[in-house]
C-alpha cells in the first residue's frame, strides 16, 4: 500500500504563488520592490503602487514575466485610494510596505509631523483594506500582511510617532483576523528590525552605529521579501493574527 506524501504538494508549489494576484504598497523601493521581485518569481500577477510614477515602472520592467501593472498613487489621498481599488480589481493577496520614517523626539514633534506619520503608516493602509474588503476585491484565502516594526515592541529613543503608527497596525490587524477568518482571509504582521534601505541608510554614521547591535547582521530587503512569501502563500493557511519578527537577534532595550 502506498501512503500519499503531504510534502509533494509543497514540491507542487504550496509555498508559490502561482496563480494568485498581489497588491504590493510601496513597491517603487526597498522592502516593497524586493517584495515585488520575489511574488513575480514565484508565480504571481502584480499591481504595484507607489508615488513615483517612474521608479514603479522600472520596478514593472525588472521584472521576469509579464501581464504585472503599475498604479502610481499617494495614499493619502483618499480619492486617488479609492480608485486605486477600482483600478486594482481581484486580489488574493496584499503587502502593505508603504510607510515614512523620521527622527522625532517627543518634546519637538510637531503636529504636521505627527498627523502625516499616522496618515501614511495607519490611516493609508487601514482605508486601503477597508475600501478592498467593502468591494470583496480579497478572495477567499486571501492573505493581508501589514508591515510594522521592532520599534512598535520596543522603545527607540527619537521614534516616538513611528513606533506609535506601528503599533497601531499591530492593535488593529488582530480585530481585523478574527473577523476576516470568516470569510477565510488571513491577517499578519510583520516586524522587521533595521533593514538596509534608502529609508535608514540616510545618515551613514547612525546606520553603522546601529548596525553593530545585531549580531545576525541587520535585514536586506529580500529577507523581508521571503518572509512575505510565506504569509502570502497556502503554506501559511492556518497562520493568522500573527506578529512575525525578523530581528537580526538585536538585544531589545
Ligand atoms: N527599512 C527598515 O529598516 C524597516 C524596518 C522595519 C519596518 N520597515 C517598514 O517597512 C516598510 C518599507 O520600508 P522601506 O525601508 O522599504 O522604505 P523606503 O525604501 O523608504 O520605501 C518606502 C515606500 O513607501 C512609499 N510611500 C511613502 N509614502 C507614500 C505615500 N504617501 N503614498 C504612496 N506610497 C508612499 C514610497 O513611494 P515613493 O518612493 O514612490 O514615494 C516607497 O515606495 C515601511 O512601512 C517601513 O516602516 C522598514
Amino acid at each position: 500500500m502506498t501512503t500519499s506524501n503531504p510534502f509533494t504538494a509543497a514540491a507542487r508549489g504550496l509555498y508559490g504563488l502561482e496563480g494568485k494576484r498581489i497588491l504590493v504598497t510601496g513597491a517603487s523601493q526597498g522592502i516593497g520592490r524586493a517584495v515585488a521581485l520575489s511574488c513575480a518569481e514565484a508565480g504571481a500577477q502584480l499591481v504595484l503602487t507607489g508615488r513615483d510614477a517612474q521608479r514603479l515602472q522600472s520596478v514593472v520592467d525588472s521584472l521576469a514575466s509579464t501581464g504585472h501593472q503599475a498604479l502610481p498613487v499617494d495614499l493619502t489621498d483618499m480619492s486617488a485610494l479609492r480608485q486605486l481599488v477600482v483600478d486594482c480589481g481581484l486580489v488574493d493577496g496584499v503587502v502593505h510596505s508603504a510607510g515614512i520614517r523620521g527622527l522625532s523626539p517627543m518634546k519637538m514633534v510637531g503636529d504636521g509631523f505627527l498627523r502625516e506619520v499616522m496618515e501614511t503608516n495607519y490611516i493609508a493602509p487601514m482605508v486601503l483594506t477597508r475600501q478592498l474588503l467593502s468591494r470583496s476585491a480579497i478572495r477567499a484565502g486571501g492573505s493581508i500582511l501589514f508591515l510594522s516594526s521592532i520599534a512598535a515592541l520596543t522603545g527607540t529613543v527619537g521614534l516616538g510617532p513611528y513606533a506609535g503608527s506601528k503599533a497601531a497596525l499591530i492593535g488593529t490587524m488582530r480585530p481585523l483576523a478574527l473577523e476576516l477568518s470568516k470569510r477565510g482571509i488571513r491577517a499578519n504582521a510583520l516586524a522587521p528590525g533595521i533593514v538596509q534601505t534608502p529609508l535608514t541608510t540616510i545618515d551613514a554614521d547612525w546606520f553603522d552605529a546601529i548596525r553593530k547591535r545585531y549580531p545576525l547582521d541587520v535585514g536586506q530587503t529580500e529577507d523581508v521579501a521571503w518572509a512575505c512569501l510565506f504569509f502570502l502563500s497556502d503554506a501559511s493557511k492556518k497562520v493568522t493574527g500573527t506578529v512575525f519578527s525578523l530581528d537580526g537577534g538585536v538585544e531589545y532595550t
